[in-house]
């Protein structure tokens, strides 16, 4: 059976664990309370956990290009693979413009930038007025991977559901037994 392989699966679930926790942190930062500082908690991880995203994704990206993926089910469509590919790529350039967007916003006050609170990042010499522009659009990017990741799960389930084929274990969840198999 096809797979990905154990580095591109321990990466894909590490990282899709870290985007859900920011993608989370970010849009109910709002509803943290700042009192006893749990706001400054939760953005300080949701920075630090951003910032080793760009890190992953520049590693996975490299391992991508060096070990290519297993091959799409045969019985995919034409349609389907050009969605496929073209989704999986909007993914990578979201996973870095999206903290490179959050890292340039970072800009709009003069606190300084801590990676969990050992070593100061330096910041990119922004105006604030730039940095709060850069800032409207890491909100609308942190949409559009949402989006992403709505029509990454609507795929999966439409292979599961008219398909008769799990693609999970693709991804090293559980045995496949079907179609892609
Ligand atoms: C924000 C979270 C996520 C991101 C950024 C993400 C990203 C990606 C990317 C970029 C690929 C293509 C890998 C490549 O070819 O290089 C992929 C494949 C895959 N993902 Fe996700 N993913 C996320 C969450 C999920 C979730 C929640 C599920 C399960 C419901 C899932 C299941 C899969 C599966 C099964 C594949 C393999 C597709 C195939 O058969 O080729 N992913 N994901
Ligand atoms: C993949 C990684 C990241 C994701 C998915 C993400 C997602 C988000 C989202 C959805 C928001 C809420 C936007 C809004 O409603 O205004 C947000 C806000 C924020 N992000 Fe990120 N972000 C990421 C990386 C980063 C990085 C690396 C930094 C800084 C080093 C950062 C700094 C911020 C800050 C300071 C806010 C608060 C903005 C405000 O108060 O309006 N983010 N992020």
């Amino acid at each position: 059976m096809s797979r990905y392989s154990k580095v591109a699966i321990t990466l894909h679930w590490l990282m899709a664990l870290m985007i859900v926790g920011n993608l989370a942190g970010g849009f109910l930062n709002d509803y943290v309370p700042k009192e006893g500082g749990q706001r400054a908690l939760v953005m300080g991880l949701h920075m630090s956990f951003g910032l080793s995203i760009i890190v992953l994704t520049l590693v996975r990206l490299g391992w991508r290009l060096a070990n290519p993926p297993p091959p799409l089910p045969a019985y995919f469509t034409s349609g389907e693979r050009v969605l496929a590919r073209a989704s999986h790529w909007s993914f990578y350039a979201a996973m870095l413009a999206l903290p490179l967007t959050g890292w340039a916003l970072t800009n709009r006050n003069d606190l300084p930038l801590m990676y969990f609170g050992l070593f100061e990042v330096p910041k990119f010499g922004l105006d604030t007025v730039t940095a709060r522009g850069v800032g409207e659009i890491h909100e609308t990017l942190g949409w559009v991977m949402l989006g992403l990741l709505a029509l990454h799960i609507a795929a999966i389930i439409k292979h599961v559901v008219m398909d008769r084929d799990n693609l999970l274990p693709r991804m090293g969840v559980g045995r496949n037994s079907g179609p892609g198999a």
